[in-house]
């Protein structure tokens, strides 16, 4: 639209105004907002903003794929990948509390981060850190401008609190609707601009257990078979995220073909919601249910049981862990 494009042109000069000819990074993670921020900032500087996507291989199916082709091709954003996959498992290993996992999780990242900082920096200094801060963001936090940002415990993308970055925030007056219109604006790929929440730490919280390469594969399938149908039904935008969560650690008996099995159960955990702080269980279809759940267990070796997660935020929370 007319105006969402003034938007974009005023932020894309406000950017070009604060950087001058300096250079700027940014982490990519998959999700919309980071994205819009980077698309916009590459459009001011170009080559001067170099992207980082690191791949804790715990992202959905087609993710990774999403940033390092559909976006760059979109975009022409210069990006540096890290393939961290192996790295964040063996960190992993042997943690079931979903603290803990957030916790490595985190940890991980910011190694992983300062490395490529430190390998972009070789080239020549960096002064501007380029975050994808909402406007709703900036009100929890007090409204200050500064280095720290509230999301930055919360999300995977959370970066060293010792910035040395003045950062860039070119989101910071948008609320999320608008930062989706402003990423169709710049011609980003529909799958990012309009994906769902879905947590920094991945599907490690959706594996309720150890986190495992094969436990991943697993839930990478479901999860992937899950988002289809509901697209397919139509259901993306009546619903706030659908969590297709792994119970690893559980086991029980079902029957398949002429043999019986011993397998895992998965929690299909779709919810309405205004902003996450409170949620309903969405009433979705049976028919589609049906659909996902023999698909799920047809397709995805191990799985035997599809289950219902029929839970209101309160007393639930929106993830199993
Ligand atoms: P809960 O489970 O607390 O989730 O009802 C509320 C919203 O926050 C997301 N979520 C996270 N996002 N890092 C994130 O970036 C996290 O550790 C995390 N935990 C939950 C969740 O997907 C939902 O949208």
């Amino acid at each position: 639209s007319w105006t969402m494009l003034n938007i974009v042109e005023d932020s894309i000069e406000a950017v070009r105004r604060q950087v001058g000819d300096g250079r700027a990074i940014c982490a990519l993670s998959g999700g919309v907002d980071s994205a819009v921020a980077a698309a916009i900032v590459q459009r001011a500087i170009g080559d001067r903003l170099t992207c980082v996507f690191v791949d804790h291989g715990l992202l959905r199916k087609g993710e990774a794929e999403q940033v390092e082709r559909d976006f760059v091709a979109a975009t022409g954003v210069k990006l540096r990948v890290v393939d961290a996959a192996d790295r964040f498992l063996k960190a992993l290993e042997g943690v079931s509390d979903p603290e803990e996992k957030r916790k490595i999780i985190g940890r991980e990242f910011i190694r992983v981060f300062e490395d490529e900082q430190r390998a972009i920096m070789a080239d020549g200094p960096v002064d501007f850190l380029v975050q994808g801060t909402l406007y709703p963001d900036v009100v929890e936090s007090g409204g200050g401008t500064g280095t720290a940002n509230i999301k930055s415990h919360h999300n995977v993308g959370g970066l060293p609190e010792d910035l040395q970055f003045t950062l860039v925030e070119p989101l910071r007056a948008l609320f999320k609707d608008e930062v989706r219109r402003a990423g169709e604006e710049l011609g980003l790929p529909a799958a990012m601009v309009w994906r769902q929440p879905f947590p920094g730490p991945g599907l490690a919280i959706r594996i309720v257990g150890e986190v495992t390469g094969e436990r991943l594969d697993l839930l990478r399938e479901a999860d992937a078979i899950a988002r289809e149908e509901l697209s397919r039904a139509g259901l993306d935008r009546q619903i706030w995220q659908c969590p297709v969560v792994l119970l690893a650690d559980v086991r029980s008996v079902g029957v398949q073909g002429d043999g019986r099995t011993y397998g895992h159960p998965v929690v299909l955990r779709p919810v309405t919601s205004e902003d996450a702080m409170t949620a309903d269980w969405a009433r979705v279809p049976y028919d589609v249910l049906s659909r996902i759940s023999t698909r799920i267990t047809n397709e995805v070796r191990e799985v035997n049981r599809v289950v219902l997660d029929v839970t209101s935020k309160p007393p639930g929370t929106i993830e199993w862990e």
